[in-house]
């Protein structure tokens, strides 16, 4: 735990940045609550907010759990909440403009209940610039903490309620694993499992290896701990999670690769195994045969492009060629071909030319992917290509992420046709939001279905007969 009297902790970009042989410390019992925060919380409602990845979903889960610990219960609308916390992505701009909306809205709140307690965290929390915006024009909040220290969030609560101040709590170091988080899980019968936290590929654009921290696996007997309790618990899903899962292991001191977790965490019996995210730089051969010969491994897979050109795979520093993104691609095609594949591309990095984007254009065409995320280029502080030279103008942008976009969606579509008639199977997660009647849920292959069907069969893996395919989903019925 933190030792810390008034010292006010906030992020080192240069801090954030540093990689050392040291040793990455398994903590399994780092979280403690105090006896007296137990009821700190006592009559009073939380609602947080998340605005990252599936692994900020997952922190938050976490956050929710511990909230509870205190005694505090969840709302849906943070309007009547005692105390609102923003989780937060500082992957793009567009996050940070969102996240500053919400700050907006609640001071106003605040202004009417001063009761209400107020924070942020999460990854634009470890953001020098983004801590100091706060400390020049939003001392009112009440609590900053980063991704590093979510066990010490009581602490962190109590203390900011005891001095009536703006309490920072933000660590730049390179990270442990704290084992003994709770989680209050969105799902009933899905579960995000954090199998590696951090990130040390530190692609140019890319901010995440500086508000993770270094790679760090969990050991995997802990990993599959987890899985045999949510077995127990009937869930039918998990989704193993790393911006990086298929380097998995290599940190740790023993010779376990992904394949071999992979391998393992099939043979708990669990329904379906997901992982995300795939770089292809440390994708194994190992690992495409162990997905064949396990059919509770779902046939999805998400592959970052990012560009289809060399010089701007070079300047991302991706550590791959189109040429090898596409032997990749077209190895696991063939190993697999019922598999579905989507990727992220980014476009208008700096200094991209016509000529680049077409080799991009080029690669989405010879994938036809499922789906692709496509962003614009975002500088980001302190990361390498936000100081690179760009001439490329914002309409020329925005024209190049418009015809990607038209480009993906027409294969998007021919991907969901191809579904048309056939009958697959779909664990149904629920009630759709858009219309009452109809359930909803995904494939193996990750493709959301709208389904005609007994809501009795919430919870359970079932064959749904495909009537038709839109660009962003299917409908179908339970056979
Ligand atoms: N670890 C994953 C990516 C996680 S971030 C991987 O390496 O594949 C999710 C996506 O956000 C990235 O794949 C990338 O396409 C996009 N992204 C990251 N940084 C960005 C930036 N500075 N500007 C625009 N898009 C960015
Ligand atoms: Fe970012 Fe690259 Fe790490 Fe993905 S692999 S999180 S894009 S640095
Ligand atoms: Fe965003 Fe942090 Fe995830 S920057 S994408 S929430 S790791």
């Amino acid at each position: 735990m933190v030792e810390r009297c008034d010292i006010v902790l906030k992020p080192n970009l240069m801090e954030a940045k540093n990689r050392t042989k040291q040793e990455v410390l398994v903590k399994t019992n780092e979280y403690i609550i105090k006896e007296d925060l137990k009821k700190l919380g006592l009559g009073k409602k939380y609602y947080v907010k998340t605005y990252g990845c599936q692994m900020n979903e997952h922190d938050t889960e976490n956050i929710k759990a511990i909230l509870e610990d205190m005694s505090f219960k969840e709302t849906e609308n943070y309007e009547d909440a005692d105390f609102i916390l923003l989780n937060t992505c500082a992957i793009r701009e567009n996050v940070h403009n969102k996240v500053f909306g919400m700050i907006g809205r609640i001071k106003h709140l605040k202004e009417k209940k001063p009761h209400i307690i107020a924070g942020i965290c999460g990854c634009m929390a470890q953001e020098e610039v983004v801590v100091n915006k706060i400390l020049e024009k939003y001392k009112w909040l009440d609590i900053v903490f980063g991704t590093h220290n979510i066990h010490n969030l009581p602490n962190i609560l109590s203390r900011s309620l005891e001095k009536k101040e703006l309490e920072i709590e933000v660590l730049s170091i390179e990270g442990n694993v704290i084992e003994n988080l709770p989680a209050k899980r969105d799902s009933k019968y899905k579960a995000w499992i954090n199998i590696m936290y951090g990130c040390d590929k530190f692609c140019t654009y890319c901010i995440v290896p500086y508000t993770r921290g270094k790679q760090r696996s969990r050991k995997p007997e802990f990993i599959i701990e987890e899985i045999q309790q949510l077995i127990s618990e009937n869930y039918k899903e998990v989704t193993l999670l790393g911006q990086n899962v298929n380097a998995y292991g290599k940190d740790l001191d023993i010779d376990y690769t992904m394949a071999n977790l992979l391998e393992e965490v099939a043979k708990t019996g669990i329904e379906r195994v997901r992982f995300v995210t795939s770089h292809p730089w440390d994708f194994s051969d190992e690992m495409i045969e162990v997905i064949k010969n396990n059919k509770n491994i779902m046939p999805y897979i998400h592959l970052p492009l990012q560009s289809g050109s060399d010089r701007i795979l070079k300047l991302m520093g991706r550590r791959y060629t189109k040429q090898t993104y596409l032997e990749l691609y077209k190895k696991i095609k063939t190993a697999l071909p019922y598999s579905s594949i989507t990727t992220d591309i980014i476009v208008g990095f700096p200094g991209e030319t016509e000529e680049d984007f077409n080799e991009t254009l080029d690669v989405v065409k010879e994938c036809k992917y499922d789906s692709a995320f496509t962003f614009i280029f975002s500088p980001r502080v302190g990361t390498p290509a936000a100081n690179m030279d760009d001439n490329v103008s914002l309409e020329k942008k925005n024209n190049r992420l418009h015809k990607l976009n038209e480009l993906v969606n027409s294969y998007a579509k021919e991907a969901n046709d191809k579904y048309l008639g056939k009958i697959v199977p779909v664990l149904i997660e629920g009630i759709s939001e858009k219309d009452k009647n109809k359930l909803v849920g995904y494939t193996d292959t990750m493709k959301l279905v709208n389904v005609i069907g007994d809501v009795s069969n919430v919870g359970k893996i079932v064959d749904v007969e495909i009537t038709e395919a839109k660009t962003w989903s299917l409908d179908g019925k339970i056979k």
